[in-house]
């Protein structure tokens, strides 16, 4: 993969039927979000969704562009983190819709990381039955993946995103310099979605992850748009062929994820919360360990995946060693478990995975073990 020259604006298709949208990847793209609205939309009102962090950086810029092209925009403001995919929260963004005159042909758009993309989409296709949206990603790890192919959700007591929506946006804005005020652990902690989208589907990709560490982690904006929009045209390819997750091919983007998320729901219990590509890089490297014990592939890939992962600076091991048990009763209560089975995705090469539901407790007794360190 070459990386191209920094354009102003790159757009990707993302091909879900019956309602096609784009990916629009531009630097500055957020003065440019009133104008590509007002070209679907109607309505006079709009709402802006976004978090206590998000709001002082980037919400007056997208409120003007709103207005610019002639929207009365209502702000909404929740929290930053997990804590805000909740019940409570949801009912929260509902009483302000409310209040906001939110109509069905109202637009709301979701200004933050994946959090603010999840309780907004799920707000969006619920309220009155379903109003457009329109995600405007704010850190990497959205803009890389969540922000792309409508999986909009909140957190049960129970488990991670076990009520939720395939929903799907207008379109999806990505302003990459919005990436500048990101900090390094949460720019990194993105790093790990595009880890796992080369791993899973395209081996050069992963070798230009492998020739460009230094470029990447020093966000070059040229370097910066070309990995946007390669791990967007992944993940648009992907959900356009299996929107619903029905056939398996949407679930391989969940490399890493079951023992990921048995991870970052473990870190938040005990009140040092990860971030998400924080348990899902470490979640990884269970998933290579098992690949390798479960005999699909070989020891020296596995070793190249958990060696990028800690080029740039993402966990490979995680505290919990002792905690077996607590990470098995979280992973068999995800809403990946179907009829009673852990299933896994597991490398079968660099640049190849593969959905298994053949799950040996030695393989992911294997995965704990290389994934977890003392604390
Ligand atoms: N982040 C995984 C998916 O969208 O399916």
């Amino acid at each position: 993969m070459n990386t191209p020259e920094p354009g102003p604006e790159r757009i990707v298709p993302v091909d879900v039927q019956p309602h096609p949208y784009p990916a629009i990847i531009a630097p500055g793209g957020l003065a440019g979000l009133g104008a590509a609205l007002r070209k679907r939309v109607k309505s006079p009102r709009a709402a802006v969704l976004t978090d206590e962090n998000v709001r002082p950086l980037y919400a007056e810029q997208a409120l003007a562009a709103l207005r610019g092209a002639g929207f009365e925009p209502a702000l909404i403001t929740v929290p930053a983190g997990e804590s805000s995919k909740s019940l409570e929260r949801l009912a929260f963004v509902y009483d302000a819709l409310a209040a906001a005159k939110i109509d069905r042909t109202s637009p709301l758009v979701t200004l933050g990381g994946g959090v603010i993309g999840d309780l907004g989409g799920f707000a969006a296709a619920t309220w009155l039955r379903g109003i457009p949206f329109v995600q405007c990603p704010t850190t990497l790890e959205a803009d890389v993946d969540a922000s792309v192919g409508g999986k909009t959700a909140v957190n049960h007591p129970s488990g991670k995103n076990l009520i939720g929506a395939f929903y799907q946006p207008l379109f999806v804005l990505v302003d990459t310099l919005t990436l500048a005020t990101l900090s390094d652990r949460d720019y990194r902690a993105g790093l790990a979605e595009s880890i796992k989208h080369a791993v899973i589907q395209d081996a050069e990709f992963f070798d230009w992850h492998a020739q460009n560490v230094e470029r990447i982690l020093s966000r070059d904006p040229a370097t910066l748009g070309a990995l946007v929009e390669h791990n967007i045209r992944i993940k648009a390819a992907v959900v356009a062929r299996d929107e619903r997750e029905t056939t398996g091919l949407r679930a391989l983007l969940n490399f890493g994820h079951t023992v990921g998320h048995a991870i970052e729901t473990a870190m938040a219990r005990r009140g040092a919360p990860w971030r998400h590509g924080e348990a899902v890089a470490a979640g990884m490297v269970a998933a290579a360990e098992m690949s390798v014990v479960s005999g699909r592939l070989d020891r020296s890939a596995a070793e190249k995946i958990i060696d990028l992962i800690a080029r740039f600076g993402l966990p490979i091991t995680a505290p919990l060693k002792g905690h077996e048990a607590e990470l098995m009763e979280v992973m068999t209560a995800d809403k990946k478990v179907a009829a009673g089975k852990l299933r896994f995705v597991l490398a079968d090469a660099i640049g190849h995975a593969t959905l298994y539901d053949d799950i040996q407790p030695e393989w992911i007794e294997a995965g704990l073990r290389r994934c977890l360190a003392v604390s």
